[in-house]
């Protein structure tokens, strides 16, 4: 394992977006606003704030020019939305995005459910907005979906993500996301995805996008870490999940993932408390309950109270909370 660490990672909170996207209860415009301006005090360098995709899509971001128009923008926070095709950027640009998130997927099939074209058709139509969008001087980030397996092709080759993610580089993206979309990385591939796509993508220039549909995410997360990846998606509360993948669920946490940068030592920039109280709000949000592990036990720096009748000794030099 490589150990290339880095002692200072970067985190993109995409709950916003991967997180509101498939839920079916729609989430009130008003309340989405409230949860990014949470989210843009919590010490994110980044929120993937919505989407400008197709209302017939996505229904449950259909409000996007007013969630843009309308969020409190925080100096030094990056405030993307994920945009499919040229329509997409007209309105991510009249919206006042600071950065582009295009999308397209490294398997075919997945391309043609999620995006009803070819990945070809996706890749020609991704470099022309990269194209318009550079003339605004608005840069773009490209997500690779599947990047780590397809749910209905199963392995997607590595040289296939490596041509894809050249191709994107040189068409002139700024920067590039590898998204596990249905949680199908192991921490292994993870080492040989991203030793793959160095030449074409230099670590600065790449983010890890994880879900924890089989629990591997934060174990993935870490090798990326020990690969040198600086850039993280993570979702708050761990919602997320494309509706357009079978069996899709949510993202990293983000308060899993910076509770286990904090425990290593690794500078994020996030404030783990505001955060846990923004996590808290989120199943009112959504109208559904969500396990959360960290909500429940507490960070690891929480204590509890000695048992009842139990002696404190120099031994064991327990304190109450
Ligand atoms: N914003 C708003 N509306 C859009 C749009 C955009 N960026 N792009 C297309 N549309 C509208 C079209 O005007 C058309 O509307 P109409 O039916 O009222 O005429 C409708 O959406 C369908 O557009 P069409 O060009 O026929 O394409 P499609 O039906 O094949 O859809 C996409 C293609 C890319 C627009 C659609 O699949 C999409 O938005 N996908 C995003 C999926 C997503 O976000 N997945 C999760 C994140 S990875
Ligand atoms: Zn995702």
């Amino acid at each position: 394992m490589s150990t290339g660490m880095n002692r200072r990672v970067h985190v993109n909170d995409v709950a916003p977006r991967d997180g509101l996207q498939m839920e079916k209860h729609f989430v009130p415009t008003e309340d989405k606003i409230a949860f990014i301006d949470a989210l843009s005090d919590c010490g994110f360098d980044r929120i993937e704030a919505t989407s400008f995709v197709s209302a017939k899509a996505i229904p449950a971001l259909r409000d996007a020019e007013i969630v843009m128009q309308r969020i409190r923008r925080k100096p030094g926070v990056t405030y993307t939305v994920l945009v499919p095709n040229l329509r997409g950027m007209e309105r991510a640009i009249e919206s006042r995005a600071d950065e582009l998130n295009l999308v397209m997927s490294c398997s075919e099939s997945h391309n043609r459910a999620n995006l009803g074209m070819s990945r070809a058709g996706s890749l020609g139509q991704l470099l022309e907005v990269v194209r318009q969008a550079g003339r605004a001087a608005i840069r773009c980030n490209v997500s690779l979906s599947t990047a780590f397996g397809c749910p209905f092709e199963g392995e997607v080759p590595i040289a296939e993500v490596r041509r894809l993610a050249g191709e994107v580089m040189q068409g002139g993206a700024a920067s590039l996301t590898l998204c596990d979309t249905t949680g199908m990385a192991d921490p292994a591939q993870v080492e040989r995805v991203i030793g793959a796509i160095s030449a074409a993508v230099p670590l600065p220039q790449l983010t890890i996008h994880l879900h924890d549909t089989r629990g591997m995410g934060l174990a993935n997360a870490l090798a990326a870490l020990r690969s040198g990846v600086q850039h993280f998606d993570a979702s708050c509360a761990g919602l997320g999940g494309c509706p357009y993948a079978p069996g899709a669920s949510g993202n990293i946490s983000s308060e899993l993932l910076v509770h286990m940068l904090d425990s290593m030592g690794v500078e994020s920039g996030v404030d783990l408390d505001r955060l846990l109280d923004v996590a808290a709000i989120v199943p009112r949000l959504i109208e559904r309950e969500l396990p959360n592990p960290l909500l429940a036990a507490g960070p690891r720096s929480r204590r509890y109270p000695l048992p009842e009748g139990v002696v404190r000794t120099a031994e064991a030099p327990l304190r109450a909370a």
